[in-house]
């Protein structure tokens, strides 16, 4: 068990300092005078007899588990810790982006909902090219171009009808509704996100933006979003309706108007999630249950497992050159994989069943050398400008006392997403168009490069990577688990997988194990900054090394063989934390 140490034992003569004498939320906060302030700790991993919750942010884990004890199952505390980390976790919790939910229920029943964004009707493939064909840079990760049709809102109100246990989807709104009206007060790790991104949120924020503060954010100011509040009551009263037609969308094509940005009214209406067949294979005696399409997440993840599952992973010994060659070649082909065939299996035949098939991905690993990297490609490697610390995104795993289990990853792409706000309705659009390939090898921001599969179309998704995962042992449930991290989360949750699987770790351990990350370009073993492994060996063997700052920050929970459940956050993250009982 283990506590942070800067949470939140503060005093409420220095809250109302902050209220009165700082310029808490601009022009937002002025109104609010009496609030109840509880101080909260964080925990960041624990065993729980029978209930657990994991995200990015204590109040959205509690929340979670106060659903839990209401009588809702996995699927309605998920939904409440979505809409709460849309609040608390700015950075990448949201109304205005998309993400991908796995659930098992205690019967054994899996099913993949894709909640993710959509280019605009308006979106043509040439959007983000000059005249000379060349990609203009940050158009796609910054502004109101950058912006795919958001689909949080439809996709908690669907995972609510289909599993749902709580009868009114609204009462799952209402404790974010609360917290975005009455404020919270933000942790130290996001006072220095807030304050590292003022410059930029002044040039798509105006002065009614909540995340602007004159002389900067500090651990303890109140984050009051007044706006967002009244967006997410609309949702609380109206559901669907309220986010996508009616107020919430006008001030969203206000917004685009004002920016340049080309999301229309029947951009909005038109939205729907889409129920699809999970991504489901075999590990060992694990069975692997991800997300398919328009995620490369559940098919590179088996890809590299089953890349590995012949060779004696544990006998190699945990990131042993040996081990660490192996993966990384495993991983460089499913990458290779990933450019070129995947996209929305919707607008392109993505060959689902050829390279989930473990026969072609034994072919794939024919030419592996024990001994010797082989070379990637080099014809597509571009101009690759890779900052792991940036790739955001966030993570929730739950399991209920009735054994139901939900893996859910939500995004808005980049930190803060597009950063801009929907002026008026207090949340902020994500940047999600990044994620087509813009022009055929050219490297997105997280360094992935694209082919046909994955070109901008009008109302197509964008290719992901996000991997929410449910493994079973033996026909159990045997752990949830998920990542934020842009192309590291399919091997983030690798790694924590095997760390369990193959290495016998506790989770937490797994956890905080020391990472790295191969995808076939640019041609490096990325790996966590302090990381202890054998740079010799692996550069003899014709490897190039590039320490980033992290890799990942997984939030799992594993059912122990008593029945048990081992929860962590990810010792990453600052603000991750595990709620249950
Ligand atoms: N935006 C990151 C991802 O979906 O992979």
């Amino acid at each position: 068990m283990k506590y942070n140490s800067y949470h939140f034992q503060y005093l409420a003569i220095f809250i109302f300092g902050a209220l009165f004498f700082s310029n808490i939320g601009c022009q937002q906060s002025a109104d609010v005078t009496h609030i109840e302030i509880k101080p909260y700790a964080i925990q960041q991993s624990a065993v729980f007899d029978s209930v657990a919750v994991v995200s990015a942010h204590p109040l959205a884990s509690e929340i979670g588990k106060d659903i839990l004890r209401q009588g809702g199952n996995a699927i309605d505390a998920t939904v409440a810790v979505h809409f709460a980390l849309a609040v608390v976790c700015p950075r990448a919790g949201n109304i205005g982006g998309g993400g991908f939910m796995m659930v098992r229920t205690a019967e054994g029943e899996s099913a993949a909902l894709d909640y993710r964004e959509k280019a605009p009707a308006a979106a043509t493939t040439d959007m983000y090219l000059d005249s000379l064909g060349n990609v203009i840079a940050d158009i796609s990760q910054k502004g109101h171009l950058a912006v795919g049709v958001p689909g949080t809102v439809d996709g908690m109100i669907k995972a609510h009808a289909r599993f749902g246990k709580m009868k009114r989807f609204g009462d799952l709104v209402a404790p974010a509704v609360k917290l975005a009206t009455e404020g919270y007060q933000i942790s130290k790790a996001e006072a220095d996100r807030l304050n590292e991104y003022q410059e930029v949120f002044r040039k798509f924020q105006n002065e009614t933006s909540p995340f602007l503060k004159k002389g900067g954010w500090k651990s303890g100011d109140l984050l009051i979003q007044k706006n967002l509040g009244k967006t997410l009551q609309r949702i609380e009263n109206q559901g669907r309706e309220g986010f996508y037609r009616g107020e919430t969308a006008d001030l969203l094509v206000k917004e685009m108007e004002r920016g340049g940005g080309i999301i229309t009214k029947e951009d909005l209406v038109n939205y729907s999630s889409v129920w699809r067949d999970p991504i489901i294979g075999d590990y060992k005696n694990y069975r692997i249950i991800s997300m398919p399409p328009p995620s490369s997440g559940g098919i590179c993840l088996l890809q590299i497992l089953e890349g590995v599952e012949d060779y004696p992973l544990a006998e190699y010994g945990f990131q042993s050159p040996e081990s660490i060659h192996l993966i990384t070649e495993a991983e460089r082909r499913a990458y290779a994989d990933r450019a070129e065939h995947l996209g929305d299996s919707d607008y392109y035949p993505v060959p689902v069943e050829k390279l989930s098939n473990p026969d072609y991905i034994r072919g794939r690993m024919a030419d592996y050398d024990a001994k010797m990297a082989t070379p990637s490609d080099s014809i597509l490697a571009g101009n690759i400008n890779i900052s792991p610390e940036s790739f955001e995104t966030t993570h929730t795993s739950i399991i209920d006392a009735e054994g139901n289990a939900v893996s859910v990853t939500t995004t808005l792409n980049l930190n803060y997403g597009s950063k801009v706000i929907v002026e008026g309705a207090g949340f902020l659009l994500n940047d999600e168009m990044d994620d087509f390939s813009a022009k055929p090898g050219v490297p997105n921001f997280f360094g992935l490069v694209g082919a046909e599969a994955n070109k901008i179309e009008p109302n197509k998704r964008m290719l992901s990577s996000m991997t929410p995962t449910i493994v079973e042992k033996d026909g159990k449930l045997f752990m949830v688990l998920g990542s934020p991290g842009g192309s590291t989360i399919i091997t983030s949750v690798f790694q924590v997988f095997i760390n369990v699987a193959e290495y016998g770790m506790s989770l937490p351990e797994a956890v905080a194990a020391k990472r790295f990350h191969h995808q076939w370009l640019p041609n490096t073993i990325m790996t966590e900054a302090d990381m202890t492994i054998d740079t010799v060996a692996l550069k003899a063997m014709g490897h190039v090394i590039d320490p980033k700052v992290r890799i990942g920050l997984v939030k799992a929970i594993h059912v122990l063989p008593e029945g048990k459940l081992s929860v962590s956050g990810d010792p990453r993250h600052a603000d991750d934390d595990v709620a249950g009982w």
